[in-house]
């Protein structure tokens, strides 16, 4: 007789083998619809690449499409193009009154801005900041939520040539003083607070705290949001609506160097210090253009695209404000929880713009999964017709929840796997002409040459899993890590020659050659949606007074994809309790955020050690998995397992 589990295996099996057509109407009206792009782009990419670079406008024509001297490249060599002329200038041109964002704040309130309010805004902070002394070059960092004022300021840097750093709104001040610090940022822009779940974000507070230990900054620019009192560093600190105020509605745009950068955004790698990833110009917003177009397959005067992540991550850089803006796209911007007031937020947002395209990632299908499809029900979601997915795996029961109670059943879900560093899409179907498998990101985008490698680098066979790799330069591509250029040639280009990216995912293809991600295969850990490196946590965790080691590992969450799980060992004087874990908890939300709050934290006398001394987290993952153990024999203190075994059964979970 069949075992439960290996049924669910059965199901498992048999829900990969879904295949779900385009249907008629889409791929009929669809921007890609016949399959030949992928050869074309094969047989020459550069061509292919330079075709898309050649939509953008230019104020000079590049001499040389890439340059390839391995792990650096260089793409549209000698051509010239300001950022914001395309993603403003040329749209005033054409059709100035077009909405670029529908906006909306968490207590209700809305504001529509078309396309020549956008442009103007961004002109008069573009003087604004050059007032202050911003010049091209220059860094510029920004703290705020979703409000406008934030691509704003973003294109506004952009118009002026100087590259800014957003720093999620999320992150403690500790966070934000350390990438302001590896930036040597002049000016930071936050706000007074941001809303969140009816309660108030302390934005300038952090921001004060983090700026206090800042010698680059210069000024401190806040955005009226929340309304309450903030303490005030005259001199040093300037209203944003007084910033504007005065200033010219137009600006000249720096004509920047295709390879001049425009921002650099840190992620969490495999050691406590984040990445600085570095983007340029001309590359970079022919890969968000081209992929936004093609992918979401972009109709510019009808469709109405809804890009719900925070523009504090790179899809929000990406596909939030590049890719659309360059595309001429009305885009929905909402700022708050999905739950405020009420479950149903999203659902009259859809309704009420009537949302063609809904962007988003799988923590949050999984988390309206969990409250159920009755919310979705109580609104007309018949304008959407297209369905997007990122940021981690999908799982097949999402990806079918997602299909039918908010895609009624019609709209492709385009699975789009990529990452800070390609700056834009990779693997992703291109809804029109893909036969869709649900928990598939399908096939790498035209002209991306991805593969799955084994340990010594030959490419595995189907149904083997392996190494995620990309095996030729793409125009969006990040061009360094900020300030350290031998971390980006060891962490991504060491491990198989310096032509071949490392993208630190495992990864399986079928026999029809779709991808299959599996996940990290290092230490950086996906929970909802945001990535973080257990050693990041660890720092933090060790930083406190009561604590001599920890190791964190990730379980599998039916939600959140991975929750954190810390085991800690405390120094001998101090006895340990639950106030004691409620405050380690707290200690690492003000040290890096809320986001990286352990979800367990066991402690323990001992923790698991081979003889060398190396702290064996592939043990602690399998306890906090409730895996077999196996062998154990060769730690150095094997008795240790059986204790922590015992004391993370007694904790399952504190949430
Ligand atoms: C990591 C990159 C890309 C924007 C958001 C995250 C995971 C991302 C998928 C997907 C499976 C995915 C990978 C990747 N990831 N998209 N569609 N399927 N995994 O950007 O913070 O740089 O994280 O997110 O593990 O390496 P990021």
């Amino acid at each position: 007789m069949a075992k439960q589990e290996d049924l669910q295996h059965i199901d498992a099996l048999l829900e990969e083998l879904r295949v779900i057509e385009p249907p008629d109407e889409f791929r009929r009206n669809a921007i890609v619809n016949d399959p030949e792009i992928y050869a074309r782009a094969e047989d020459d990419p550069e061509a292919f690449w330079a075709e898309q670079a050649g939509k953008l406008r230019w104020s000079r024509p590049w001499d040389t499409v890439m340059e390839w001297k391995p792990p650096w490249v260089k793409w549209f060599l000698g051509g010239r193009l300001n950022v914001s002329v395309n993603c403003l200038d040329v749209h005033v041109e054409a059709h100035p009154d077009r909405v670029a964002y529908y906006w909306e704040g968490e207590p209700g309130d809305r504001r529509t801005i078309t396309y020549r309010e956008l442009y103007e805004e961004v002109c008069r902070f573009a003087n604004a900041l050059k007032g202050m002394g911003v010049a091209k070059g220059d860094r510029v960092a920004m703290y705020l939520g979703m409000v406008p004022e934030l691509p704003v300021a973003m294109l506004a840097c952009a118009r002026i040539g100087a590259t800014h750093s957003v720093v999620f709104g999320g992150f403690a001040a500790e966070a934000l003083r350390d990438r302001i610090n590896d930036a040597e940022a002049k000016v930071v822009v936050t706000g007074d607070g941001a809303w969140r779940r009816g309660s108030i974000v302390a934005l300038k507070e952090n921001a004060d705290a983090a700026v206090e230990q800042c010698p680059s900054i210069e000024h401190v620019v806040v955005v009226r949001r929340t309304g309450q009192e903030v303490a005030w560093s005259s001199g040093r600190d300037v209203w944003y609506h007084d910033a504007v105020d005065g200033q010219e509605a137009t600006c000249p745009a720096e004509e920047m160097d295709a390879e001049d950068p425009l921002y650099i955004l840190y992620t969490s790698g495999t050691t406590g210090k984040p990445k600085g990833i570095l983007h340029t110009t001309g590359g970079y917003l022919t890969g968000v253009a081209t992929t936004h177009r093609l992918v979401f397959d972009i109709h510019p005067e009808t469709d109405v695209y809804w890009c719900a992540a925070d523009v504090g991550w790179v899809t929000g850089h990406s596909y939030i404000v590049y890719g659309p803006l360059a595309n001429g796209t009305t885009s929905i911007m909402y700022e708050g929880a999905p739950d405020f007031p009420d479950k149903e937020r999203w659902w009259s947002i859809v309704e009420r713009y009537k949302a063609t395209i809904l962007y988003t990632a799988p923590t949050a299908i999984r988390t309206f999964m969990k409250w159920g499809h009755e919310y979705p029900a109580r609104h007309d979601l018949s304008s959407l017709r297209l369905l997007g997915s990122v940021g981690e795996p999908i799982n097949p029961e999402a990806w079918m929840w997602y299909f039918e109670y908010v895609g009624g059943g019609r709209c492709p879900v385009v699975d789009t796997w990529w990452q800070t560093e390609t700056g834009a899409i990779m693997i992703t179907p291109l809804p029109g002409i893909t036969r869709l498998k649900p928990g598939s990101a399908t096939r790498p985008f035209p002209g991306i040459a991805a593969d799955v490698f084994d340990e010594e680098g030959w490419p595995v066979g189907a149904g083997k899993g392996g190494y995620l790799v990309l095996r030729r330069p793409w125009p969006s591509q990040f061009r360094t890590i900020y300030g350290d250029p031998d971390r980006y040639v060891q962490n991504y280009f060491s491990r198989f020659g310096a032509d071949v990216y490392l993208a630190g995912d495992g990864a399986r293809r079928d026999e029809d050659g779709y991808f299959w991600l599996l996940g990290r295969i290092d230490d950086v850990m996906n929970v909802a949606g945001h990535r973080l490196s257990t050693y990041e946590i660890e720092s933090a965790l060790v930083d406190h007074p009561a604590v001599a080691e920890s190791a964190v590992v990730s379980r599998p969450d039916p939600v959140v994809g991975e929750a954190i799980v810390a085991f800690v060992t405390l120094k001998s004087e101090i006895h340990g309790d639950e106030a004691l874990i409620v405050e380690l908890r707290e200690h690492v939300a003000t040290k890096i955020g809320k986001i990286a709050r352990p979800h367990s934290i066991v402690l323990t006398d001992d923790l698991p050690k081979t003889r060398s001394g190396k702290i064996m987290r592939r043990l602690l993952r399998d306890v906090a998995h409730g895996r077999d153990l196996g062998d154990v024999t060769t730690l150095a203190n094997a008795e240790v397992v059986t204790t922590i075994r015992s004391l993370s059964a007694e904790r399952k979970d504190d949430e």
